[in-house]
């Protein structure tokens, strides 16, 4: 190689840095310019997450307020979409090779808190609002996994009112490893199943009920119990387990 076809290179990543100096000795140079193309190499676009509009008439979910519903929407579920897209454009421009532990640890730990937070509300506002049963597959499903659908509503409530006082989530998801439905337990954003997709949930964060149940979160467990609305779950299942 040349030391005209270094510079080259150099010069078409120069754009993304300002390191060179002019006059450098060959060996130098190289170095420089694949320090240089390191430098951009790390740079990438940032995926940009959308908000999705609110799933349901905030002012007819039985029991649940439009005060409470449309703060929770806005305030939880769209702060996480914007919480995200800014820890992302952060994660974009880090050099992974020179960043310290604990600022890598910081953002990724806030990316998935992030995540897992727009992805669970965007299946718990999608499962309000529209009473119902379970369509014949899932609710097969949930005969065979569970023994029958009062079975897996006493557990799915139980964790529920188990978490009152607490915070977390309770997640009927489908276990791609197993082939089958379970009843997930989390107490922070963090914790989900591996492999698990989530199908219907439950919020149990004091922003999903303090508002207009105050401290009593049983309460709030049967009336998003008696106002779940099953044709997403339905929709969720279909696509998931026969993935
Ligand atoms: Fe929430």
């Amino acid at each position: 190689m040349t030391r005209d076809f270094h510079r080259r290179q150099f010069l078409g990543a120069a754009a993304t840095s300002a390191v060179l100096v002019a006059g450098s000795a060959p060996a130098e140079e190289r170095v420089e310019v694949r320090a240089q193309e390191k430098a951009a190499a790390t740079k990438r676009a940032a995926v940009i997450h959308q908000a999705k509009p609110m799933a349901f008439d905030p002012k007819r979910v039985e029991g649940l307020s439009e005060k409470i519903l449309v703060s929770h929407y806005e305030n939880n579920y769209i702060g996480a979409v914007k919480r995200l897209n800014a820890i992302l454009d952060q994660l974009s421009g880090l050099d992974f090779d020179k960043a310290p532990g604990f600022q890598i640890n910081g953002l990724k730990r806030e990316e998935l808190i992030a995540a897992n937070s727009m992805i669970l509300h965007e299946v718990y506002f999608a499962g309000l609002g529209a009473s119902g049963k379970p369509g014949a597959a899932l609710a097969a499903a949930l005969d065979r996994d569970f023994g029958s659908f009062d079975r897996w509503r006493s557990e799915f409530v139980g964790m529920g009112k188990a978490l009152g006082g607490g915070s977390g989530w309770v997640v009927l998801a489908y276990d791609k490893h197993g082939g089958r439905l379970v009843n997930s337990w989390a107490n922070d954003h963090t914790q989900t199943l591996a492999g698990g997709d989530p199908i219907f949930v439950l919020d149990m964060f004091e922003h999903a009920y303090q508002m207009d149940f105050g401290a009593k979160a049983g309460d709030y467990v049967k009336t998003v119990m008696a106002a779940a609305g099953w044709s997403n779950a339905d929709r969720l299942y279909e696509k998931y387990s026969r993935a």
